[in-house]
Formats: C-alpha cells, structure tokens, sequence
C-alpha cells in the first residue's frame, strides 16, 4: 500500500444550513438521526484530540511528526466547528441537543481531562502514562473515523436515497480530511509509548463505548425531534437489529461487522493505518467537494 507524505492543511470551509432539514434523507428519519449523532459525538471529541495532542508536543522529537500533529489538530478544529454549526441549526429547528451534547462535555472534559479518573491505575503523579493512554484512545478512535471516512466516501447509497447535498457535502469533505490524517495519532501513539498491550486495551474500551454513545445517540435524536412519530422510538438495544438492516438492506449505514473487522485490523501486531486503503477517494472527493470549490474561489 502507498506511504504517501501528505502536507496536512486545515480547509476553512463553510457551508449553508437554511435548506437542510434534521431528517435529511427524504423519508428516511431513522438514518438521518443515526447519522446526525456524528454531530453530537465528534465536536466535544475532536476538541478533546487537540487539547490532548497539544501536551505531547514535548515528547515529539521528529520535526515531521510534529508537523502532522499540528496539521491534525488544524483540521480537527475546523471538523467540530463545522459539525457545531449544524446543532446550532437543529436548535433553530426545534431539536435542542444540549442534554446529550452535556453528556460528552462530561465524558471528554471531566473523566478524560487531564485529570485521571479516580480509582484508576493512573494518578495525578503520574502524567505521562495518562497522556499516553489518551493518545492510545484517540489512536483507537481514529481508525473508527478512518473506516467511516472510507465509507461515506464510497456510499453511493446515499446520493440515490436523494440525501440533502450539503449534508453530503459535509460527511465527505471530513471524511476526506479523516482519510488523508489517518496515519497521525497511530504514528504519534508508536513515537511516545507503541506499547502493543496499550493499543489492544485502547481498543477494547473504544468499541463498545463508541457504539453505545452512538446507539444512544440515535435513541436521543428520535426522541428529540418532535417530526419522528413515536412509533418509530426504541431502546438502545432494540435500535441494533434496525442500525445492522439498514446497513445491509438499504446499505445507508456502515454495518456492524465493519466496526469490529476494523477492530480486529487495528490490534494486529502489524497493523499501520496507511493500510486501510488508498487516498485517491479522499484525494477526489476534495477536487469535487463544492464547499473546498467555493474556498478555493473565495482564495482566488
Ligand atoms: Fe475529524
Ligand atoms: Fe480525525
């Protein structure tokens, strides 16, 4: 598979909500939510990311990597803006995400802050071990936002199913950008620790955590927007058999099995995300993406 040394740049896109409803899959409102829980998950998480790898710039002794670094919190700062603005039209709509929203500001600003958990093995006297295991977490969870960066990229599911173009236009252009700095929080987890026991635990704990912020998202949103008739609610558990048919029916989600193989990719002792597929989707989606076409006409 190619290595190829890709310049990170953050792309200060914009885009216009006015015309997009929260059900942005024409008669599709169970899809729509599973996936506008991304913006409910991935602004306080990306935060969380630049926050954390900001302190390892200590530890970083390759001018390169520190380059990477660098370019990956750029674009991760911009992916929450982007995601962020998109709540803030929802509540516009009608749909307040601040219940749920507060829950990841607790998850990602309390019991991952630069404080270790009470009760950890972690202490406060040792920093440095819990810097590396939340840099082994964001390793973990980038590689579940490199899969969906793959995966949306390819989803021609979703333009049949008529999805509104701007919401497109925004899942792609992230998961572009996801594709293109897939290999920067593995490559820095290896630079400062590569403890292999660490990156499988890592994982461990990112899974189900992952897929149960996300099915409980999903139980939030249909909850929340007033237009979801309640005849289409159910519990976290009885969304699963739902999330796996629309995955493999309609093919409008990435299928649980696509989670755990990637999974089960990443706790190989060979693994390196530069693996994971080759960039000329993500490289194409960004020549096309009209909100990276309208940026770069603003530049011109
Ligand atoms: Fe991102
Ligand atoms: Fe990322």
């Amino acid at each position: 598979m190619e290595v190829v040394p890709v310049r990170l740049e953050a792309r200060r896109v914009r885009f216009r909500w006015s015309d997009t409803s929260p059900d942005f899959i024409p008669n599709d409102p169970f899809t729509s939510h599973t996936i506008n829980v991304l913006h409910l998950l991935l602004p306080e998480g990306e935060r969380w990311f630049s926050r954390v790898f900001r302190q390892a710039d200590p530890l970083i002794t390759s001018e390169s990597l520190r380059e990477d670094v660098l370019g990956f919190i750029k674009q991760e700062s911009m992916h929450a803006q982007a995601h962020s603005a998109v709540l803030d039209h929802y509540a516009a709509r009608g749909i307040d995400t601040s219940p749920f929203t507060a829950k990841m500001e607790f998850l990602f600003g309390k019991l991952l802050s630069d404080t270790p958990p009470v009760g950890s093995d972690f202490t406060t006297n040792n920093p440095h071990e819990w810097l590396v295991a939340r840099i082994a977490l964001i390793a973990a969870i980038e590689q579940f936002t490199t899969m969906l960066g793959f995966w949306v990229l390819d989803a021609k599911e979703l333009d049949a199913a008529n999805a509104d173009r701007v919401m497109l236009d925004l899942l792609r252009w992230h998961g572009a950008e996801e594709v293109e700095h897939r290999s920067v929080a593995f490559d820095l987890f290896q630079h400062v620790s590569g403890d292999y026991r660490l990156r499988v635990a890592a994982m461990a704990l990112v899974l189900p955590v992952f897929l149960g912020i996300w099915f409980h998202g999903t139980r939030f949103m249909l909850e929340a927007d007033p237009d979801v008739p309640s005849s289409m609610r159910a519990s976290e558990l009885g969304l699963v058999p739902r999330f796996e048919w629309a995955a493999r029916r309609t093919k409008r989600l990435p299928s649980l099995a696509m989670f755990f193989a990637a999974a089960g990719r990443f706790v190989a002792p060979s693994f390196h995300p530069s693996k994971e597929g080759s960039m000329d989707g993500a490289i194409a989606y960004l020549a096309r993406s009209p909100a990276v076409a309208a940026l770069r006409s603003r530049a011109a």
